[in-house]
């Protein structure tokens, strides 16, 4: 039996959509929170394959998901690449702010596999531990995400260090962007190689990009990503997801770009229906807030989603991720409501 995700990503209409949800593994699960605290941090989390493959495989254990996604952080790459990264209580990840072009980091491929041999150790033991109806989803942050957080030095409001030096210098900034190209295929292929069945590539901060912009510094350098994957392994699907960029999802809705299209929670669904199901297939997008208020609220946006998009190529999933305030019960009540969902054929 092939599995349902992988099918969905072929582009095959399912009666039931397969689902999976974005930090499906996180603070909400007590479970997580136990080995969280017992690992120490949550990067020592990441780094110590026994942890990352538990805690991967915790929300499947309650919720049998369709889908298993790598338990890792889009950050990981510029640590392999030599930068500092910490992720403080609280404050989220903190890495020390790259400013000038002499400290570009060389991409040295046997020092990134050696610093990221456990994460490709973790994508084996997960794939070992998966039963026959589960796909294993790798993934990467894209290269203008990925820089923002390495030239803030971590979250930013307004980007404005990355922004400026994006329009001051663009030849200098082309260089950290193709840098970051060059690492993240080489880390994608790894991950298929270590027996992920897709991937998924996260531009969260695509959103705030002028248009002309997004496709310099979003679009290209991720289509260049696909490339470089697809012509060595082309049997494995490409999930985009550049959050945030309203109508321009239409620049990046090409079956020769992706083979799917993940949807934040504010995309119109019936445009999206409309103008992008046809050529790839879509996944998402209810909002991860719908997701802890449950009851009425949160059935009625899943049934628009299900009933909008459930006629064509399709997989369940939120238009970001779960929040660590996510109630238990409300998740397995989507779960239940997903598994149970008909196409009527409309
Ligand atoms: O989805 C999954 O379950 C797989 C694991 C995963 C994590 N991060 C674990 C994580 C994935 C796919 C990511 C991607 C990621 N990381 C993105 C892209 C998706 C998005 O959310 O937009 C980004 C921007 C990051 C960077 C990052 N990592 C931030 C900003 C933070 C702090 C915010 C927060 O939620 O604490 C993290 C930390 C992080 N990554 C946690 C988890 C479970 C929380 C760590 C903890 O305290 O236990």
């Amino acid at each position: 039996m092939p599995k349902p995700l992988l099918e969905a990503l072929r582009g095959k209409t399912l009666p039931r959509p397969p689902f999976w949800f974005m930090r499906q593994a996180g603070r909400y699960l007590p479970e997580y929170r136990a080995l969280r605290e017992k690992a120490g941090s949550f990067l020592d989390l990441c780094l110590t394959p026994a942890h990352a493959i538990e805690v991967t495989l915790q929300p499947l254990r309650r919720f049998s998901m369709d889908g298993a996604i790598l338990f890792s952080d889009i950050l990981m790459v510029p640590m392999a690449l030599g930068r500092d990264l910490r992720f403080s209580e609280g404050k989220g990840p903190i890495l020390n702010p790259l400013r000038r072009e002499g400290d570009i980091p060389k991409f040295d491929p046997d020092a990134f596999d050696r610093r990221l041999s456990p994460v490709y150790e973790t994508v084996a033991g997960i794939k070992e531990a998966l039963d026959d109806k589960t796909a294993l989803i790798g993934f990467a942050g894209a290269p203008w995400t990925v820089a923002s957080y390495m030239v803030e030095g971590g979250t930013s409001r307004d980007f404005f260090q990355v922004k400026s030096w994006a329009y001051e210098r663009p030849a200098e900034f082309g260089r950290l962007i193709d840098g970051l190209v060059e690492a993240t295929a080489h880390y994608l292929v790894r991950q298929i190689e270590a027996g992920a069945e897709a991937l998924q590539i996260f531009d969260s901060w695509a959103g705030v990009l002028s248009h002309s912009q997004l496709l310099r510094w979003s679009l290209r350098p991720i289509q260049e990503i696909v490339a470089r994957v697809r012509q060595i392994h082309p049997e494995v699907p490409i999930i985009v997801f550049p959050k945030g960029v309203g109508v321009a999802y239409i620049d990046f809705c090409n079956p020769d770009f992706c083979d799917a299209l993940s949807l934040d929670s504010g995309m119109p669904r019936q445009w999206a229906k409309e103008n992008l199901q046809a050529k790839v297939t879509l996944q998402g997008n209810l909002d991860p807030l719908a997701l802890v208020s449950g009851g009425n609220a949160m059935v009625a946006e899943a049934r628009d989603i299900l009933e909008r998009f459930g006629a064509g190529p399709f997989i369940f999933n939120l238009g970001h991720g779960i929040v660590p305030e996510t109630p238990l019960e409300n998740v397995a009540t989507l779960c239940d409501f997903i598994r149970n969902w008909q196409s009527h054929g409309t």
